[in-house]
């Protein structure tokens, strides 16, 4: 095995300043676990980027290696359940938070973590996905289990330039559902549109100063990744006995409402948590997202870096200003 591997390392020095970089370490700083993978791809999250800027809400402990996505191959296994030479995927956990994540050329985690790659996805097309893919499944998952079908009407989804937003507009697309996406990005609207929007909402333009307990219900359900005020207009506005899958925090973490829309409307607020889902059920998503719900164009749906060009990503998930979703090309298939 290697004598030193490289990863992307954050840190924090005696003045509370932190930094970041691409150094080489040695291969035994890997922490402790019971299977080696050597990573291919990784990939770039909302999350990722505050941990990459040390944000006190992810990261702990320093030196840190985020990354909260890896797909690779095992190298090594103690495991049972894994053998030297099986291409998988690990996502979330503590993986890129508590814990080294995949912006390295290897990872060590517990097997309990681990999701072997599914038939009818290679590793790249996992990172495309990602947390970002999973989340938005997990999403439209809920919605279906709150029994929202198709012909309810359209579907709100908002960020739905970013990750999980983008996912989750062509998720529901492929399903047969009607979506209206919000975006802050004008400039993406007709890109929305071709992932399966049916028509796309600037987000500024929509009025939150009203502070009345129920709103209008114009959208029978919804997928929000941005939380606060737009949140709380949502859950005001969604038609009797709809549901809003609520993931995300990019806009704010408070959330203003009176309990009139769960108790007058019966409006679900579905929070979902993709981190520490369980592992039965996150291997039948990923088994759906390479079948079922196989997006069709997942390809051409990423841009490709390598691990020297992330601070520029970080920097613009950070502004706000970032387009398209971004993997890490790390190691040979
Ligand atoms: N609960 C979970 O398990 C889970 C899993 C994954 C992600 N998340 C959370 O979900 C959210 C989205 O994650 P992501 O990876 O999709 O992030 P992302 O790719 O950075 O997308 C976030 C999108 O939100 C919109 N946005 C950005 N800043 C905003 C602001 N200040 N106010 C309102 N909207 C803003 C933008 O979309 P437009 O310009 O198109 O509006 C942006 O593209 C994050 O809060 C992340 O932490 C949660």
């Amino acid at each position: 095995m290697t004598e030193s591997l490289r990863c992307y390392q954050v840190n924090k020095n005696e003045e509370k300043e932190i930094s970041a970089d691409l150094v080489s370490v040695p291969y035994n700083n890997l922490p402790s676990g019971a299977v080696t993978i050597r990573v291919v791809y990784s990939s770039i999250n909302y999350k990722d980027a505050l941990a990459a800027s040390g944000h006190p809400g992810v990261v702990r402990k320093f030196p840190h290696v985020p990354g909260i996505d890896a797909a690779g191959v095992v190298v090594e296994s103690d495991s049972d359940q894994f053998t030297v030479g099986q291409s998988v995927v690990v996502t979330s956990y503590e993986l890129g938070v508590e814990r080294w994540g995949g912006w390295a050329e290897f990872i060590r985690v517990q097997p309990e973590w681990i999701v072997p790659l599914p038939a009818g996805l290679t590793l790249k097309e996992s990172m495309i996905l990602g947390t970002a893919g999973l989340t938005a499944a997990m999403c439209v998952d809920s919605l279906l289990h709150h029994h929202i079908t198709p012909d309810a009407g359209n579907i709100l989804v908002t960020g739905a330039s970013g990750g999980v937003g983008s996912f989750s507009v062509s998720l529901l697309s492929r399903l047969g559902f009607q979506v209206t996406a919000v975006s802050g990005k004008h400039a993406l609207h007709e890109r929305l549109i071709k992932l399966g929007a049916s028509k796309v909402i600037d987000r500024l333009a929509i009025d939150l100063t009203s502070d009345k307990p129920l709103l209008k219900g114009h959208w029978p359900a919804a997928i929000d990744t941005v939380g606060g005020f737009l949140l709380s207009h949502l859950v005001r506005s969604i038609q009797p006995h709809g549901c809003v899958a609520a993931c995300g925090n990019v806009g704010g973490a408070e959330l203003n409402l009176t309990v009139f829309p769960f108790i007058l409307r019966g409006i679900t607020l579905d929070g979902i948590d993709s981190a520490w889902y369980p592992i039965e059920r996150r291997t039948a998503l990923w088994q759906k997202l390479a079948t079922e719900w196989k997006l069709p164009d997942l390809d051409s749906r990423a841009k490709v870096i390598t691990l020297d060009q992330i601070p520029e990503t970080v920097e613009s998930i950070l502004e706000g200003t970032h387009q398209e979703r971004t993997i890490i090309k790390i190691g040979a298939e």
